[in-house]
């Protein structure tokens, strides 16, 4: 095990702060949405991921995400999702595991203390009664799906374009950044606000970032490491 900041700091049990994106999940085979083959390369999120979206065509809206959810569930955590749930057990101190992925494969590898803030593909939410439960049925029978106690018209529980992110997750999110001593920021292309913020606030309170992703981002200047290579190989190397 190198004996480097991320070591030094958890030996001595300092506050750690991981924030993740679809980097961390593309070595299980998850796409991501911005690189070569990333999601939005081919699909339009303004006509899949936002409120306007689902009022137009809620089935269209549901098509996508069923496809999203059969592949997902056919995905497994990979070494670095281990890594970080390592680094959890054995780290003596104050974490938190902020990811913007909404496959929910972090939890799968073991991850406890987590905040998913932008949702999560398993969990659905009611239009009408507003009720919201964690459903794994894949495929649906009939899209789009039904609510089981009112009837009305389920929606993916994750966070659109348009739509304020959850807040009581937020607020942890924004409050662990501020008090960490290391935030490891793993596959995001530190792109959508406002979480892209967090490794700044996290920096501006003299918090060492380490960034790991396969290529540079708008974060690179401002980090104190790059570990350049994919998070699987960079991270599973440290198990
Ligand atoms: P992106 O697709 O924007 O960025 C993925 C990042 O991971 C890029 O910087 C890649 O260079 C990097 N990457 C790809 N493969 C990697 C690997 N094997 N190891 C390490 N890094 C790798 O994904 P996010 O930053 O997560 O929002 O995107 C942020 C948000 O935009 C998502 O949560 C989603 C999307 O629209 C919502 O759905 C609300």
């Amino acid at each position: 095990m190198p004996d480097d900041r991320l070591n030094q700091i958890t030996a001595l049990g300092g506050a750690v702060v991981v924030l993740t994106g679809a980097g961390v999940s593309a070595e299980s085979g998850v796409p991501t949405f911005r690189g070569e083959d990333g999601l939005w390369r081919t699909y339009r999120a303004e006509d899949l991921a936002t409120p306007h979206a689902f009022a137009a065509d809620p089935h269209l809206v549901w098509e996508w995400y069923q496809w999203r959810r059969e592949l997902v569930a056919a995905c497994r955590p990979n070494p670095a999702h281990e890594f970080i749930a390592r680094l959890e057990r054995e780290h003596g101190g104050e974490f938190l595991l902020v990811t913007q992925n909404v496959d929910g494969l972090h939890r799968l590898a073991g991850s406890e203390k987590l905040v998913e803030v932008h949702g999560n593909l398993w969990k659905v939410g009611c239009t009408s009664c507003g009720r919201s439960r964690e459903d794994r049925t894949v495929p649906f029978p009939e899209l789009p799906p039904r609510c089981d106690e009112c009837g009305g018209l389920l929606r993916p529980g994750v966070v659109w374009f348009g739509e304020a992110l959850p807040e009581a997750p937020l607020a942890r999110a924004l409050a662990a950044a501020e008090r960490c001593e290391l935030m490891l920021v793993v596959g995001t292309s530190a792109v959508v606000y406002p979480v892209a913020y967090l490794p700044q606030l996290a920096r501006r309170a003299g918090a060492h970032v380490i960034e790991v992703n396969s290529d540079e981002t708008p974060l690179t200047p401002l980090v104190d490491e790059s570990w350049r290579g994919k998070a699987g190989e960079v991270l599973g190397k440290r198990l």
